[in-house]
Formats: structure tokens, sequence, C-alpha cells
């Protein structure tokens, strides 16, 4: 949700590609429309915003409006919340004077007071942003009380603001001096040679630095060529050791692939391999990031579990929710978490609440969690992203480790997901006495399976017999699939309908396959084809007979199935086959099928995989 970038250094540096380069790589977080702001060495601050994705600036930039070089630069991509996504509303925003400029990530929720007061002593605003109320705020303090002090005069503006951002501010008196503050919002430090750089995420600055300092909430971080000072709101000084990235730059790229989404798909065994990195061995199961949690009796009195996400992440939930209740015999809830924060949930000490957030930043999530923690609730968060947000939220964080994900749509991160919640339902399990020795071994062996399983799945779809792409291409022209499963296999449903409307803008639904027939069965027909999940469960009949109906109404009806499954064969039109594991596991194989069938509707339909319309990968507003 809205990508900035800023750079400082010596004069004469290239600060536009710079800016370009890192906006090209923030644009997963937004892309309704761009703009950069460079002090060029004739200090003059040039301003280039359009709106729509940075193709658009980068194409005006070139058509003859390339600033010069200078010292120092911010940047923004846009997903719009206040105002429209045209050329006035796109960042940076400048004060009255031009002499300062502000990108943001965010939101200010007390803008529309903020702005009647600024225009009462006469500031003309320009956009309908709430953004450019603290570009005027900014103006009033530097040229008021902070007397052209930039830092001072953004801490003393952004006292005045309630709501979320992350900020970086350049004044053209300041040649030297990019100002970056954050709260709610995420905003990195990356340490360079006589140079650094300010950034929503690392990839954007990884080709130039991997020495970062994640700021905390409510930091100001003052960055000059050769220094940076961090103070907090209230002016103390904060010393931060930087933290070095050990993925480099190609992490983030496309490594020939013609799209992130589907080089992610592909890395999926990879990132499960990671995930289960130091947690599963020989038969062991360790979660050291929750020894504290227990050494100081947070798990002891565990009654029952409420798992709070959203999008990918809330079916990751619904997964586990299936899978924890029967391992552990607690009652678990998963709630998007939208709702939970409105619905004065029940929560206390006896209460464990489960985040998940690959981002860490989704404001839905932290509102909640945070709300969780007043009523005294410990915390578990799941996410793939160290230091962000959630992680200052939680008793205990169990990260992903699944590497970058750059597709706006969630791939690896929900394996990943899936993959740690197993590990935690058979931690909660064991600690609670209801899983033996031997079953625990059984089942760990069976998730150290899914890795090569989940690479045979792959493989056969790059090779000569496959049928996903193909199906993928007649299916392309279908308006609307439903997709069934029930127990596990109805999240993963769920996921599967995602992922395809996400990126193919087909209509997709998913229902528990038993649900169907109390009203949903009157969309289908022959027009309408079915997906059903029928892989290996104890419900397995209970889905073929849910099938059967389907076909009765002459609807086309593709099958997920198990490997050496043929009597499937009389109940489908066509099978995508997945290996053979433990029914909890199946949704870590039959979602992969799933996930590369959006991928080539995607694709025949000619939509934009990597960055489909009105969707941005992390969403910071509620
Ligand atoms: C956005 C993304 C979804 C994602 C959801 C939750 O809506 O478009 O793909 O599943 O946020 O994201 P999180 O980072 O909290 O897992």
């Amino acid at each position: 949700m809205c990508g900035i970038i800023g750079y400082v250094g010596p004069q004469g540096t290239d600060v536009t590609s710079i800016l370009l380069d890192g906006l090209g790589k923030l644009e997963y977080r937004g892309y309704d429309s761009a703009g950069i702001a460079v002090l060029t060495s004739t200090g003059h601050l040039e301003l280039h915003r359009r709106a729509g994705k940075i193709a658009n600036l980068v194409a005006t930039i070139a058509d003859g409006a390339y600033p010069h070089p200078g010292p120092l630069g911010i940047g923004h991509t846009r997903w719009a919340t206040h105002g429209r996504p045209n050329d006035e509303n796109a960042h940076p925003h400048p004060d009255c004077t031009g002499l300062l400029t502000v990108v943001h990530n965010g939101i200010i929720e007390n803008y529309a007071e903020l702005r009647q007061e600024m225009e009462d002593i006469g500031h003309i605003f320009r956009s309908e942003t709430d953004t450019e109320v603290l570009a005027h705020l900014i103006e009033h303090t530097y040229f008021g009380e902070a007397q052209h002090d930039l830092t001072l005069a953004v801490r003393m503006a952004l006292k005045r603001v309630t709501g979320s951002y992350a900020i970086a501010v350049v004044s053209g008196e300041h040649p030297d001096e990019l100002v970056g503050a954050r709260l709610n919002g995420p905003l990195i430090v990356g340490l360079g040679e006589h140079e650094q750089f300010l950034a929503s995420d690392i990839p954007a600055i990884l080709k130039h630095t991997r020495q970062i300092i994640i700021l905390d909430e409510g930091e100001i971080a003052t960055l000059r060529p050769d220094s940076v000072s961090i103070i907090t709101l209230d002016g103390t000084r904060v010393e931060r050791d930087p933290i070095l990235i050990d993925w480099d730059a190609e992490a983030a790229e496309k490594n020939g692939y013609p799209h992130f989404v589907l080089k992610e798909i592909f890395e999926q065994p990879e990132a499960l391999r990671r995930s289960l990195l130091g947690r599963v061995s020989n038969g062991h199961l360790y979660l050291p990031e929750l020894a504290q949690m227990q050494q100081n009796g947070l798990l002891d009195n565990i009654q029952r579990i409420v798992i709070v996400a959203c999008g990918t992440s809330y079916h990751t939930g619904m997964i586990a929710k299936y899978v924890i209740d029967q391992w552990a015999r607690i009652p678990v809830e998963a709630i998007t978490a939208a709702e939970f924060r409105y619905s004065d949930p029940i929560l206390d000490s006896g209460t464990l609440c489960i985040a998940i957030t690959q981002s860490g930043e989704t404001a839905d999530t932290l509102v909640g969690i945070r709300q969780a923690r007043e009523r005294g609730a410990p915390v578990i968060a799941i996410t793939n992203v160290v230091s962000s947000a959630i992680t200052r939220l939680s008793d205990a964080v169990l990260y992903l480790q699944a590497g970058p994900e750059i597709g706006v749509v969630a791939t690896k991160t929900f394996v990943s997901s899936v993959n740690v919640l197993y590990m935690l339902g058979l931690y909660l399990g064991r600690m609670r006495g209801r899983i033996k020795v031997d079953q625990l071994q059984e089942m760990l062996a069976a998730l150290e399976r899914l890795p090569n399983q989940i690479q045979h799945i792959l493989d056969r779809a790059s090779g000569p017999h496959d049928t996903i792409e193909k199906l993928a291409q007649e299916f392309s022209k279908v308006s609307s699939i439903m997709f069934i499963g029930r127990g596990v296999g109805f999240p993963t449903a769920l996921e599967g309908a995602l992922k395809l409307k996400e990126i193919s803008y087909i209509h997709a639904e998913g229902f528990p396959a038993g649900e169907l027939k109390h009203g949903s069965i009157a969309l289908l027909d022959s027009e309408t084809p079915l997906i059903g999940i029928a892989t290996s469960s104890h419900v397995y009949e209970k889905v073929v007979s849910n099938i059967q109906e389907v076909r009765a109404r002459d609807a086309r009806v593709l099958v997920v199935a198990t490997e050496g499954d043929e009597k499937i064969r009389k109940h489908a039109d066509d099978i995508f086959y997945v290996p053979d594991t433990l029914e909890a596991f199946s949704p870590l194989l039959a979602t992969i099928p799933l996930q590369l069938f959006a991928y080539h509707v995607a694709v025949a339909r000619g939509c934009n995989v990597d960055q489909p319309r009105n969707l941005a990968k992390s969403v910071t507003v509620e």
C-alpha cells in the first residue's frame, strides 16, 4: 500500500535512476500513480508525477524531462486511498513555497481538521490527498518555531498527526539531508558508502546495500551522506545497530521467469525446506521461538485459540483451525481481522491469539492484535518480514523464512504459513500430551516429504504431459467457476478461488461441498464449471457425492485428486493428480495445481499477473 524511497549522497549522482529503479521494486505495493522529486545540482527541486504505473512516469521523464544529477531525492508509488489516482494526487506533495516536499504511505486520520486549520491561516492545497496536509504542517513548523531545522519541523508536525505514516521529506535548503519517519507503516534505512537510502522495503535498495536499519514505531531518522541519526517523536536519541540482509538482489529478480508469481510458485519446495530448517530434524520438532513464552507460563493455561488474519493468510488460518482442533484438542476459531476488531471479542490470558500476516503490516491484523494484547491475550505472530510491525505486538514470532515474495498474490508465503502452522499445531499437541512420540515422528516424516512432493507436481507441470496449462486455456473463456471441498479441502477451495479471481478476474467462489446444494447450486449450468478438491480424506466419499450432484446439473467438473485414485475418473471430466500425503497436509499439495491453473488462466486472458488491478500486496489501511 504505497511504496516510498529516498536517497541522499554526493553531488552529481544520477538520483533519478536510483529512485525509479527502487520504485520499480516497490510497485507491488501500489500502482495507481508514481512520482519523484529530485534536488538537482542547480539547487532546484524538480517534481515529476504521473497517474498510472511507474512506466508512465518513466516515459514522461524519458521524453526530455530527465532531471540533472543531484545529491538528494524522494519517490513514491501509490495505492490510492484519499483522492482519485490522477496526476494532481500523485506524490511527492510540495508545500506552498515549493521548497519542501513529502512522500507518504499510510493515512492521516485527522487530515480534514488539520487541512481546515492550515487553510484558515492561508495555505493553498492543490490535491485531494490526506498527505498534502503533512507538507503544509511541516511548512508551518519549518518556517515558524523550528527555524528551518528540517528534523525538528518534521517532529513538531508529526506530533499533531493521528493515523499511520511512513514518510520521507526533503528541503531545497538542505541538499545533504533526508528525513524519514514512521508510525504503523514500514520504513527502513539503507547504509551505503557516502550515501544513504530510505525505503518501504528491502528489495528497493538491495542493489546498493545489504546493511539495513529497521526503524521502530514513532522514530524519525535524519540521513546525511556520512551519517544517520535517529530520534523518537519526543526527541530522545536512539542507537540502533544495522542488520545484514543475507539474501542478495537476485532473490528479488525474476531469474528468467516471465512473472514473479510463476517464479514464486516454483520456489515453493525451497521455501518449505527453509521453513522446516532448524525446526524439524531427526524426528524431533523444535520451536525455540516459543521457549520464552513457555518459560513465562503463557502457554500453560490456554483454553482457546483465536487466529486473526486477512486474505490468503486467513485461509491458512482456516486450515490450521481444522488441524489444531484435532491435534491439540483446543477449540480454535479463525476470524478475518477486519471482523475480529469490531466483534468485541471475548479474550483473556486463556486465549492464545495467532496473528498470520506474511507482510507483517496489514492494518486490520495489527489493530486486531493490539486489541487482543490490551485484553491480556498472549500473541504468537507468523510473518515473513523480519522486524515488521506485527513482531512488536507479539510474545513470540515464527518467521516463514520464505525469502522475498514480490508477486502481489501470495503463493510461497501461503505454503510456508501453512507449514509453520502445522509445526505449531504439532507442538501444542505434544505439549498437551495429545500426540504420542511415534505419531509425531510419522507426521514429521510426512511433513519433510512435502517439498519433494511439491517439486514432483511442478516438474510434471513443466513437462510434455502437463494438462494444467491446456485446461487453463479452455477455462479462460468462462465467466464464473465454483470451487468445493470439505474439511481442510474447504479452505483449499477458498484459496483456489481467491487465486483465480485475484489474477484472472474470473468470478470464482469456494464453498463447503455439502453446503452447495443449499442454495449456490442454482448458479451451476453447462457454462459454469466446478473444481472439486477430492484428495484422499475421511470425507472423500461425501465429496464425490457432491460432485455427482453437480454433474447432474451438466456442469463440467475438474477434480484435484490423489495419485492412484482411478475411481475418480468416473466422476470427473478432468483431473489434476497430486501425490499422496496425510489428510491434514493435503492442502499444501492440492493448492499447487490450483495456483498454476490460476496463473495460466490469467496469462491466457492477458492479465497483469504480478500486479493485478485494484490490489496491493500489503494493505496498511483499515
Ligand atoms: C492483501 C493482499 C492479499 C493478502 C492480504 C493479507 O489484501 O492483496 O494477497 O493475502 O493482504 O496480507 P498479509 O500480509 O497480512 O498476509
